[in-house]
């Protein structure tokens, strides 16, 4: 494909270069910017130490000045908690440690009225072990029609005491845990891609079908704009349960991207579309191959998907560019936008990634006490914001990456990610990136909460210099970064939706021009670079030098409409 990438504010229409409104428009998720609320850990409004909704809904006006267009909410039913939140007991309602369905439901009003919309994850793949379809599962025994709803199986072996194949999990270990039966005997395997307690649901079962589908009305009936699907290339199995195969081709895994998926996320499409304002589906897809992710794409599935690609890159411009020119090629034959993401509740916070001597993200190569330079990896972080906040297409922040949080390395003992425990030990897991936010330099939790309460997981010292109070007014803060790129994204219409087209500026420069007039640079190099012709400096992520773009910054230019094209 060619290295212009037209984005359009209406399917197929004439590109418009007009600001978007995006309470108006119908396609405001092609351009959005979606913060991530990983309600735990944003605001405590009862004061257990816990984030809730009401902390939330405290917090909307900072949302708003933050200049997002939605929130995406991380799994906010009834749960266990076994892994966080994604071993879901009860969609129907809210965990009562975050609030209750009638504060979601005032939740959500209150902040379309502030222009954002709300996002919810659904977790089709699995259910929690303590829902009632698995427990009464379990105490139906062998043979019942409630155990088909699940993947109960016969061991292999002559007592049925091996598991029934040897797919390893995403959380590392088996993906099979044995139940004792009703009558105390040992006796099936049921299957789980994640822990034990997130029994996989058989969505060959057409009571799963239909039950997705009322839980999607049941959300959409209270306004919400849209549904983040969890592991959404999971939930298919092969039936007749293969070994792995060495090198499955295209929809040959027994548990991967399976071609009947499809069907799934068309019947989902059909409810969302038969809304007035068509709901949004957003793709958990992690799969490598292109030309397979953007099936999810297609007209008549998901709207967009989680685009992680970038996030792995190492911090080069030659990685980094590839990455982007593949992504947006991959997109453009289904028409959907692409989705730029920095990090989210799975993954190292960028100013701790970036700082480190490997700077891309894979989850096995996560260890405990990996040095990091956190000066040089804010600087990068601050360079990768202003970078894919001037990319075509919606734009992801996780909460706290707009305080320049670092990953906190968290004691032993307070760590309740799955991801470790079934690490043995060697994986830090992932509440490093979940620890509550500061709000203000002091207090017990710095102001997490107001009273005396401990958050749940432990802020590490210098926590408080860190908070929104002192950043706020801060020119060179993070924070004031992410609010002037943003605002400037919602009124600015190149940078919103005017073309994206490449500028050559050397080999560790990742340089394009947006619409007629907006030129970003991002200077990966070692050295400063003169900057071209140009009208005015938009934003920089860090001072310029002497004129001179440093090492490790971005800058958006204001250039003479046309100049420096390709
Ligand atoms: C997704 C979630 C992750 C969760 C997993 C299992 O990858 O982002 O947090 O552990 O699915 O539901």
């Amino acid at each position: 494909m060619d290295s212009d990438v037209l984005i359009s504010t209406t399917q197929g229409g004439t590109p418009a270069v007009v600001a978007i409104d995006p309470v108006l428009d119908g396609d405001w998720w092609r351009t959005a910017v979606i913060y991530q609320v990983y309600v735990r850990s944003f605001a405590d409004g009862s004061g257990d130490g816990t984030g809730d909704l009401a902390g939330v809904r405290s917090r909307l006006p900072y949302l708003a000045q933050l200049g997002v267009d939605a929130l995406w909410f991380n799994p906010w039913y009834p749960s266990p908690l076994a892994d966080g939140g994604y071993d879901v007991e009860d969609y129907r309602a809210i965990h009562p440690m975050f609030g209750s369905l009638a504060e979601a439901e005032a939740l959500i009003g209150e902040a379309r009225a502030l222009g954002i919309r709300t996002i919810i994850d659904v977790v089709p793949n699995h259910i929690s072990h303590q829902h009632p379809w698995f427990q009464e599962a379990l105490a139906a025994g062998p043979g019942s029609p409630e155990r088909e709803r699940f993947w109960f199986h016969d061991g292999r072996g002559a007592h049925g005491e091996t598991m029934p194949t040897d797919w390893v999990s995403s959380f590392q270990g088996p993906t099979w845990t044995r139940v004792t039966e009703p009558d105390g005997t040992p006796g099936q395997w049921y299957l789980h891609l994640f822990t034990p307690e997130q029994p996989d649901l058989n969505w060959n079962h057409p009571d799963v079908r239909t039950e997705h589908e009322d839980v999607l009305r049941f959300w959409f009936d209270r306004g919400v704009a849209g549904v983040r699907i969890d592991s959404a290339a999971l939930p298919i199995k092969d039936p007749t349960l293969p070994q792995l195969p060495l090198d499955p081709g295209p929809g040959e895994h027994p548990h991967v991207d399976r071609d009947e998926i499809h069907d799934i996320y068309r019947s989902w499409r059909a409810v969302a579309d038969s809304y007035e304002e068509p709901r949004v589906l957003v793709g958990e897809v992690w799969l490598e191959d292109s030309a397979r992710f953007a099936r999810y794409l297609r007209p008549d599935e998901m709207h967009t998907a989680f685009n992680f690609a970038l996030m792995t890159q190492p911090w080069d411009a030659a990685a980094m560019k590839a990455s982007i020119t593949r992504t947006l090629a991959e997109h453009a034959p289904v028409g959907a936008p692409a989705t730029w993401v920095l990090s989210n509740h799975d993954i190292t916070r960028p100013v701790t990634r970036y700082g480190r001597e490997d700077t891309g993200f894979a989850f096995d190569r996560k260890r405990f006490g990996t040095p990091t330079d956190l000066d040089v990896g804010t600087r990068r972080a601050r360079a990768a914001a202003l970078l894919t906040a001037a990319l075509p297409g919606s734009l992801y922040v996780y909460q706290g990456d707009e305080l320049g949080l670092p990953e906190v390395e968290l004691p032993l003992d307070a760590i309740e990610d799955p991801m470790h425990f079934r690490s043995g030990g060697v994986d830090p897991g992932r509440d490093g990136c979940r620890v509550p936010l500061p709000w203000t330099k002091d207090g017990a939790s710095h102001g997490f909460g107001d009273g005396d309460a401990l958050p749940w997981l432990p802020q590490p010292r210098g926590w408080g210099d860190l908070a929104v109070s002192e950043q706020a007014d801060r020119p060179d803060s993070m924070l004031t970064l992410y609010r002037a790129a943003l605002a400037r994204r919602r009124t600015d219409p190149d940078l919103r939706i005017g073309r994206l087209q490449w500028v050559d500026a050397g080999d560790h420069v990742i340089a394009f021009r947006r619409g007629d007039r907006l030129l970003s640079l991002t200077n990966l190099g070692s050295e400063p670079m003169a900057l071209p012709d140009h009208r005015g400096i938009v934003l920089a992520s860090n001072p310029l030098v002497h004129g001179a773009l440093p090492s490790d910054c971005t800058v958006w230019l204001d250039v003479e409409p046309g100049a420096h094209s390709a």
